[in-house]
């Protein structure tokens, strides 16, 4: 009976079947108790003997029992450690990492530039009052050149501004020369015109406009500005040409071309085979400009300039249509991370 029962233990493949046979072999109903009921049969001799196979049985019995429930337990043990294992090598979770947007981007970049130079920036309302936005730069009621700026209006005086040139106005009316020093200053923001949107126009977009008013301010000193702006922005080969042109807020105006920083100024489809793109308009602050503001024109004179930020990002990454800037599309947008971003 032993060889058998312990032949039963070692082949019992869980806890369960084990506890069963401890039950069938040495259990209050087991195959101990009915071999004892024999033992008050046996004569005086034999009966020790059988008292004594009996305990060697259980002993034998309970120590294989002991050994297997021990691999038993050992084996469910190592069935668990596997099942439940991590592969801390594997890829994780990967959170969506977001970046600033591309005309952020630029903005700061920019910014920093002039930050550099020893502007300040500024920010100006972008609901604006008529006065500011038109007449303080020159433009009076019914002047032909708010036409080509027409915008959202929110009653006869106030309106959505065109440009951010009304920061100009803003700035020189609360700056004090004495006590501020010269003023130099950079103003980023949105502004709105009534344009129909196509590849390269919105009814919403982005400007900075740059004014530095000061003692002996020249065109020379906005060329110098410029072609260092130009070449951080697009390149150490870079170079600038002044053309003529038409502002009501600056005497001389001038549109400013950069040397086309693809073909480096040969001809191509980004520069229209010119070898220039034109990227900003800009000129010498009118007197009447700086008088409206509060300045003495005969003592100070100054230079501002306004560009456009989707242009400027259009041109340096290829854009193709301004639209891209605001439909948000992930596959657009993951294209410009863009250093730490
Ligand atoms: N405000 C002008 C525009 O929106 C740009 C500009 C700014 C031109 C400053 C000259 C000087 O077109």
């Amino acid at each position: 009976m032993e060889t058998v029962a312990i032949d039963e233990i070692n082949a019992s493949e869980s806890l369960k079947d084990l506890d069963a046979i401890r039950v069938k072999y040495i259990g209050k109903k087991g195959k101990l108790t009915d071999i004892s009921k024999v033992m008050r049969h046996l004569s005086n001799e034999e009966r020790p003997q059988l008292g004594q196979a009996m305990n060697q049985f259980k002993d034998n019995f309970n120590t294989a029992l002991e050994a297997h429930k021990e691999k038993l337990e050992e084996q469910a043990l190592a069935e668990k450690l596997a099942s439940e294992k991590i592969d801390v090598t594997l890829p994780g979770k990967q959170p969506l990492r977001g970046s600033r947007h591309i005309i952020t981007q630029i903005m700061e970049e920019i910014e920093d530039l002039f930050i550099g130079m020893g502007y300040q920036v500024i920010e100006g309302p972008e609901v604006e009052t008529d006065s500011y936005n038109f007449e303080k730069m020159n433009l009076p009621k019914n002047h032909p050149a708010r036409d080509m700026q027409d915008t959202f209006y929110i009653d006869e005086e106030t309106l959505l501004r065109t440009h951010t040139s009304p920061v100009q106005a803003r700035t020189m009316e609360e700056h004090d020369f004495e006590k501020d020093g010269p003023l130099k200053m950079i103003s980023p923001g949105k502004v709105f015109r009534r344009d129909t949107d196509d590849a390269t126009h919105s009814h919403q977009f982005h400007q900075i406009e740059g004014l530095v008013v000061d003692k002996n301010i020249t065109l020379a000193d906005l060329k110098g500005t410029l072609l260092q702006f130009v070449q951080a922005l697009f390149g150490e080969d870079r170079e600038i040409r002044l053309r003529p042109s038409y502002f009501p807020f600056t005497e001389p105006s001038v549109e400013v071309d950069v040397s086309c920083f693809k073909c480096g100024g040969e001809g191509c489809n980004v520069c229209k085979q010119t070898g220039w793109i034109e990227i900003l308009g800009s000129g010498v602050v009118h007197p009447d400009v700086l008088e409206m503001s509060g300045i003495d024109s005969t003592q100070y004179s100054g230079f501002a300039f306004g560009l456009g930020q989707e242009r400027v990002a259009m041109l340096k990454y290829n854009i193709d249509d301004i639209r891209h800037f605001y439909q948000n599309d992930l596959r657009f947008l993951s294209q410009f991370r863009g250093g730490d971003n």
